[in-house]
């Protein structure tokens, strides 16, 4: 039987045009969805925009606009930075989606039914920013953590999720699944603040009306983070067949602070829903500015247009993958950015991309055994990708480009005329590019076009057949 594979992205804010943060989870995502599929399993990709909330309210009102009127505005700049971005999702699901409302209704009535959600006060501090709550001692000076901007201070009648009900549960789920938690490194952080206790969770607000309605009190609207999280459901029909072909996801992909609602908050309302829970959620790091995060609300941000107009869609998505391991931050630099596009994609895979087809068509090429290949560890490739070790992936295939490169050096098949040597160096050139389709999908459609090879991970193990191969195009010019 074919294997699923179910990826998702988180659900981003309509406030502004995507940035580098929201391209770098999405490439990543495609990333996964690109290897699972060329390894011929049966893939779905989710993502979308989270459309509710003051946030995007008071984004709206500030360009004095209606704030459907205002999201329906952004949307499509989302769906074109994904589509020059070579983003190949399944589906955008946007919250404002009748059949995502009426889904994320039912899940609150029927948790309403259990009994996990009653009416009380809530009494706290608000980030509009990242549309959450704050206790006290998680502020400084009164701001944000993350956004460093001041909080808001309510006091409000609100309804309660019983968070704290799950505690147990969540503790013991998490233990059993020591890999739902990723990278590791985040996992004791939030088993240690889930031992500490847990309170329930505020869902509901009533001093804004921009969101769903509680099916069970008019007066309140789901809170945001209840009605985004749904989308991971919503967005594959939920109880329909979709539903039951890819559920559980097999990946959430998120960043570092969004971590909490999906590793706790969002497995609750699983829990108390009685659906099955994702099998992972993978955590990556921030793209920083001087060390500090990149993000419109704190001044600088690079968006989609502006990092693809320095060196291209294929070098952007590279650079992003390969320039900090996932998980990590990384700081943002234009130089660093150029110097890879030069050095590693134009210098290294696009000289031996040209120079072997160039020596082809003087010299022709004979089919032989690619021993060369064998220094190449394609299982520990593979090992990788499973643990989401993009950095580490690339590292391993370019070290083999430069092997292949000294190869064409220390051969001269220009002077020896040995055409074998080619084949060898063309087979090899399958490889990287089959392995590189997931990372550079238009550059090594090119190469499979030159070659005359199939983007399939099946084709790795098969010698390539010879046809007819040409001096190639420049990939990748340089830049000054
Ligand atoms: N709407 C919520 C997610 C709901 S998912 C059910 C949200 N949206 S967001 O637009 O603010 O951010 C979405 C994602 O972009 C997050 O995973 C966040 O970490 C990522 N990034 C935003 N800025 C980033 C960087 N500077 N660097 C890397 N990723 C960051 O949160």
């Amino acid at each position: 039987m074919v294997k699923k594979f179910y990826v998702t992205t988180p659900i981003y804010y309509p406030n502004d045009i995507p940035h580098i943060g929201h391209a770098y989870t999405t490439i990543a995502a495609d990333v996964l969805a690109r290897w699972n599929k060329i390894l011929g399993r049966d893939v779905f990709f989710l993502t979308g925009t989270d459309e509710h909330g003051k946030k995007i309210e008071s984004a709206a009102k500030k360009k004095r606009k209606n704030v459907k009127e205002f999201v329906d505005e952004l949307i499509p700049k989302f769906k074109e930075s994904w589509k020059k971005l070579d983003i190949e999702y399944d589906k955008f699901i946007r919250t404002t989606d009748k059949t995502h409302e009426e889904l994320v209704r039912k899940i609150l009535q029927r948790v309403f039914d259990k009994g996990d959600i009653y009416k009380g006060e809530y009494e706290g501090y608000y980030c509009t920013e990242c549309e959450a709550y704050y206790t006290e001692k998680d502020l400084e000076n009164y701001c944000c953590p993350i956004h460093k901007i001041k909080v808001e201070k309510l006091k409000e009648e609100s309804y309660f999720f019983r968070l704290s009900k799950y505690q147990k549960e969540l503790l013991n789920f998490y233990r059993k699944n020591e890999e739902f938690i990723s990278p590791k490194f985040h996992r004791q952080e939030i088993l240690n603040r889930v031992e500490e206790g847990l309170n329930d969770l505020s869902i509901s607000r009533t001093n804004f009306d921009w969101g769903i309605k509680l099916p069970f009190d008019d007066k309140h609207v789901c809170y945001v983070w209840f009605d985004a999280l749904t989308n991971y459901i919503s967005g594959i029909d939920y109880p329909k067949a979709k539903f039951k072909k890819y559920w559980p996801a097999d990946v959430h992909l998120i960043g570092k602070d969004i971590l909490w609602f999906h590793a706790v908050i969002w497995p609750a309302i699983l829990i108390s829903s009685g659906i099955e829970l994702p099998k992972k959620v993978f955590a990556h790091g921030w793209w920083t500015f001087d060390k500090e995060k990149i993000s419109k609300s704190r001044g600088r941000v690079i968006n989609v247009d502006e990092l693809i107009s320095i060196v291209g869609v294929d070098s952007a998505r590279y650079f992003l993958l390969r320039a900090t391991p996932f998980g990590q931050d990384g700081d943002f630099s234009e130089g660093a950015l150029i110097e890879r596009h030069n050095n590693e994609l134009a210098n290294k895979l696009g000289n031996l991309i040209s120079r072997v087809s160039s020596l082809i068509e003087k010299n022709g090429i004979k089919k032989t055994e690619n021993k060369l290949l064998k220094k190449l560890n394609i299982k520990r490739i593979e090992n990788l990708f499973e643990s989401y070790e993009f950095d580490k992936i690339l590292n391993e295939i370019f070290s083999f480009i430069d092997v292949c490169n000294e190869y064409v050096q220390s051969k001269k098949p220009w002077e020896t005329k040995d055409s074998r040597v080619l084949y060898e160096l063309s087979d090899s050139i399958k490889v990287i590019g089959i392995l590189l389709y997931p990372f550079i999908p238009s550059t090594s459609e090119k190469i499979s076009k030159q070659f005359g090879f199939k983007i399939d991970f099946k084709e790795i193990e098969k010698p390539l057949k010879i046809g007819k191969i040409k001096k190639a195009e420049i990939l990748f010019n340089k830049i000054k």
